[in-house]
């Protein structure tokens, strides 16, 4: 029987499309703010996205200050150190340009800026925060995260050495301007990783114990244009055909997540990222068809879903060789040694898979010695 679901209708606001990011001095006329801090990371500088925005913004007439130091695995530190130039600058609203980094690093830093006595730390949910965060206008540059569609940012906190969710109901972005010309930039690797990591979303949305048939219709959706679109925007960087389809495949696929929740494949990644420190696309890509392997016992007709949604046939064993052809022809599976993981490593990996509440939402629930199984079956 279908999953019962109460769903508040309505996303995020979007504007799509090919030079799209020129709207951006209406939107932020529209909420009626002035000071606009943008936050991204010195990558996204390098590719010349984060001078087209200020101009666009400085043409406007709307002033701006930029921090650019954002780092992959944001941290409190980074978050605060930001949010202090935010606060000296006066900003009434944030531009969140970049990844997942920057973009999930704006929801901690919009909640530090708006009640400058706290550090990110505090801001887990725990606490309602007295004023909410500053508005956060996301402009994704690689079409992977879909941190756009949601509230939580994925953050590092040195002082209890944990990963945790920083965020509020306040830090969903009040719209996101989703431009394929901004992401034309991004190299091969990055774009096959963050593109495995927005494919990834969809599968496993797709067989979450949290799907309703609201995340399902965007995950097929997602996987039909990411399907198509991948190789070509991995080996034709300037496509914006390609570009467009992978940026809305990623935020479709964004949606589906946070509607659903994901699953083990999310949980062996965060776990190998942790131990080894591999990007986070490429951990996923590592165990992707052997997860689907491992689950196809329990949601083999979802996946036979999945096939016909590539393209290929209706069948799940044919779905699963699908997406592993794909994942090799953009070259981004590598076995678990290649990123430094070794045997005597195993049980402390899968020892944190299990622990991930992510890993919960896995069609079947795995054994220590399951997990165990998958990961040195990629060694
Ligand atoms: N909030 C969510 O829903 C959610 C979901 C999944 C992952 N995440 C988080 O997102 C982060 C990963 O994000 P990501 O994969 O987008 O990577 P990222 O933001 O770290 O960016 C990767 C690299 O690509 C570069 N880059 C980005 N856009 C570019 C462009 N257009 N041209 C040239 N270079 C460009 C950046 O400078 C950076 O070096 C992780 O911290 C992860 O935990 C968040
Ligand atoms: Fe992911």
């Amino acid at each position: 029987m279908m999953n019962a679901f109460t769903l508040t209708p309505g996303s995020v606001n979007i504007r799509f499309g090919a030079g799209s990011v020129a709207q951006l001095p209406e939107v932020v006329a529209g909420l009626n703010k002035k000071k606009v801090f943008i936050v991204t990371d010195p990558g996204v500088a390098a590719a010349g996205v984060l001078a087209k925005v200020e101009a666009i913004l400085a043409s406007a007439g709307i002033e701006t200050a930029s921090y650019t130091d954002i780092k992959p695995n944001p941290t409190t530190t980074l978050i605060d150190a930001a949010a202090k130039v935010g606060v000296s600058f006066g900003a009434d609203c944030i531009v969140a340009l970049g990844g997942g980094s920057s973009l999930d690093s704006s929801k901690g830093i919009a909640l530090v800026v708006a009640n400058p006595t706290f550090s990110s730390a505090k801001f887990d949910y725990s606490i309602t925060p007295d004023r909410p965060a500053l508005p956060i206008i996301a402009i994704p540059t690689t079409s992977g995260t879909g941190s756009e569609t949601n509230n939580w940012g994925v953050i590092d906190d040195p002082i209890r050495q944990c990963k945790f969710y920083v965020g509020d109901a306040s830090t969903t972005p009040v719209a996101a301007i989703l431009d394929p010309e901004l992401t034309v930039g991004l190299p091969p690797r990055p774009t096959a990783g963050t593109g495995i990591d927005a494919l990834t979303h969809a599968i496993e949305s797709l067989t979450s114990k949290g799907r309703t048939p609201v995340s399902a219709a965007y995950a097929h959706e997602a996987i039909k244009l990411i399907s198509k679109a991948l190789p070509i925007a991995v080996k034709e960087g300037t496509n914006v055909d390609a570009r467009g389809d992978m940026l809305m495949g990623a935020h479709l696929a964004g949606l589906a997540l946070t509607l659903s929740g994901l699953g083990l494949v999310h949980g062996i990644a965060h776990s190998v990222s942790a131990h080894v420190g591999a990007a986070h696309g490429e951990a996923l890509a590592t165990v992707l068809p052997e997860v689907m392997e491992f689950n196809a016992r329990e949601v083999s007709d979802i996946y036979a879903t999945v096939g016909n949604d590539m393209g290929v046939s209706a069948n799940s064993a044919t779905a699963i060789e699908a997406v592993r052809e794909l994942s090799d022809s953009i070259n981004i599976r590598n076995s678990l040694s290649h990123y430094g993981v070794k045997q005597e490593m195993i049980g402390d990996i899968a020892k944190t898979v299990l622990a991930d509440s992510v890993t919960s939402n896995n069609p079947i629930a795995p054994t220590e010695g399951e997990v165990q199984g998958i990961l040195t079956s990629r060694l």
